[in-house]
């Protein structure tokens, strides 16, 4: 029977969170955007890996290039947001001015303060770029190798196109979740709550007809309930949209099309016949965890996008969906999503008790033994030695 390997401090102690943020997270590829959020000079996001600011800036040539988001004088963080730079990305400190490429170009009263500084010794320090689908991944790390951590993928099916432009995408959700990003991984791949938790969301796939196939460090889960042929969605909920009028993404009816996409460790993608949701998880402190949703689907007169203020705990004021303000129990909401949240918060306030601990996880492929890889795989990034 497969077991736990993390330890409880794993999802609770701050020491732990600390070695993810040094060993994991920074060095680890993560989503900055899509190629939509870039068209003009000068565009750029910021984003975090780990404890390192990056940002992705498109340059004069078309080109985009990620940066640490560090100035190189004095080290204070150089662009916020997201947002157009202009023509140079200059630092609100001291006003040192860095070119779209990163190049040092412009330092105020250079002769009189910085008399033998070499320029050319002080560009923004790079960071990895590498882009799969119409999506933009960095890693802090200026070396690492996109291609060896994507290419475990090229073997699966992923026939869809963000940049169709006969889709369009939802605004972006944002989920503030109180548990360990962990958590919320672990209930993304687990197998065995599907037909449980999710019974009356989802109509409780069985464990026996779910598939997770390991593709590198990545994840892919199929249903298999339709004559053993994988699938993107369990059978329910397809025939609980049959005659809405929906309108499904070209080529959704394949054979083989889609899954639900872990791309370790922070990035997932969740298809299904009328839309592709892609989500980023970033973990904010050892029991809070920041979830970012956009989601596509076909342009027509009913689209599967759920509209943002009538997502249970939404909060026009801060932007944010928090269980707090949640005013129906999340059983009866009819939203997988919020059952998901609610049980993730009710796991992570169970593990600050000393007597937490885990008989076994559940075995299967379809089950529980994706948790078991995943948090080897953790492990062995967070390994001190
Ligand atoms: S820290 Fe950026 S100009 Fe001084
Ligand atoms: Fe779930």
């Amino acid at each position: 029977m497969p077991h736990q390997i993390l330890p409880r401090e794993a999802y609770t102690s701050q020491t732990w969170f600390q070695r993810e943020q040094e060993t994991l997270f920074d060095g680890h590829w993560q989503l900055a955007g899509f190629d939509g959020d870039f068209s003009e000079t000068g565009d750029y996001i910021t984003l975090r890996a780990g404890l390192t600011p990056l940002c992705v800036v498109q340059g004069n040539d078309g080109e985009l290039r990620a940066f640490k988001n560090l100035c190189r004088h004095r080290g204070t963080e150089l662009l916020e947001g997201r947002g157009n730079a202009g023509k140079t990305l200059v630092c609100p400190y001291h006003r040192w001015t860095f070119g779209l490429d990163g190049q040092l170009r412009g330092i105020p009263d250079r002769a009189e303060c910085f008399p033998d500084l070499d320029r050319k010794a002080n560009n923004l320090h790079g960071a990895a770029i590498g882009r799969w689908k119409g999506m933009i991944f960095v890693n802090s790390d200026a070396s690492a190798d996109f291609t060896a951590w994507i290419s475990p993928l090229n073997t699966a099916p992923f026939p869809h196109d963000i940049n169709d432009p006969a889709l369009e995408h939802s605004e972006t959700f944002t989920y503030r979740i109180q548990c360990n990003w962990k958590v919320f991984y672990e209930n993304a791949i687990d197998g065995y709550h599907l037909a449980y938790l999710h019974e009356k969301t989802l109509g409780g796939p069985k464990p026996g007809l779910n598939e997770w196939e390991q593709h590198g460090d990545h994840l892919i889960w199929y249903s298999t309930e339709r004559d053993g042929i994988r699938n993107r969605i369990p059978m329910f909920v397809e025939q609980q949209a049959a005659g809405t009028g929906m309108k499904k993404i070209k080529g959704a009816d394949d054979p083989g099309y889609g899954g639900v996409y872990m791309l370790y460790p922070l990035t997932m993608i969740v298809p299904s016949p009328w839309s592709l949701t892609i989500s980023t998880l970033e973990p904010v402190d050892a029991t809070t965890t920041i979830l970012r949703s956009r989601t596509w689907s076909p342009k027509s007169w009913w689209s599967y996008k759920e509209p943002l203020d009538g997502t249970p705990g939404y909060d026009p004021e801060t932007g944010l969906i928090e269980s707090k303000n949640w005013t129906d129990h999340p059983l009866e909401t009819g939203d997988f999503q919020t059952e998901d949240v609610w049980v993730c918060e009710k796991m992570q306030r169970s593990m600050a008790s000393p007597h937490w601990s885990v008989a076994a996880l559940a075995k299967g492929a379809g089950a529980e033994d994706p948790i078991r890889s995943f948090q080897s795989q953790v492990a062995d990034d967070c390994a001190t030695e």
